[in-house]
């Protein structure tokens, strides 16, 4: 038997790096609920990667396509949906979600992030940029969240907070 919710979807906020696909994909299983991951969806459909969108259309083209894809996928219910960084900022996230923020520390997420994967992301080539950014945002983040986890841990020590929060609260 469901659980009755005031919630459709997890969402998962966060900046780069900060582990939401990583958390998300860990939550949906032991939830047994769908993962879905916006940036990968974006990929998919337009059939190339978030650095060449950023490069060969620039970021207000990929703004649109996060606004069109969080819009689209909150349709349907259920699912544990990991956003991009800069979703939160520059695009509404559909009421009926339950906003998980993964906050960690930008000098964490520098450590977290092998070179490759700071390599898929433009906004992540000039740390100081990066900083500025990452305290531009975290207000922002923080304001938007219905639940925050200290995220500055290994996953696997703070994912079941968010785990047991689920539960408590019967989101899903
Ligand atoms: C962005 C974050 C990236 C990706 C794009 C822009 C941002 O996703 O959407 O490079 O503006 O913070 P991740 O948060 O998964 O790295």
């Amino acid at each position: 038997m469901g659980f009755t919710s005031v919630y459709d979807n997890i969402v998962l906020i966060g900046f780069m790096g900060s582990g939401k696909t990583s958390v998300g994909k860990s939550l949906a299983r032991q939830l047994y609920k769908d993962f879905v991951d916006v940036d990968s969806i974006i990929e998919a459909e337009q059939n190339t990667s978030v650095s060449e969108i950023f490069k060969n259309k620039g970021e207000a083209y990929f703004r649109a396509l996060e606004q069109k894809c969080i819009n689209e996928l909150t349709q349907k219910k259920g699912q544990v949906i990991a956003t991009g960084g800069g979703l939160p900022i520059y695009s509404s996230i559909p009421e009926k979600s339950l906003i998980v923020y993964i906050d960690a520390d930008f000098d964490v997420i520098l450590k977290r992030l092998s070179t490759k994967e700071r390599d898929k992301r433009p906004l992540l080539q000039d740390t100081s940029r990066a900083k500025a950014l990452f305290d531009e945002r975290i207000d922002r983040y923080k304001e938007l969240a219905d639940f925050r986890v200290d995220a500055n841990q290994s996953i696997q020590t703070f994912i079941h907070v968010i785990f047991d929060h689920i539960l408590d609260q019967r989101v899903l």
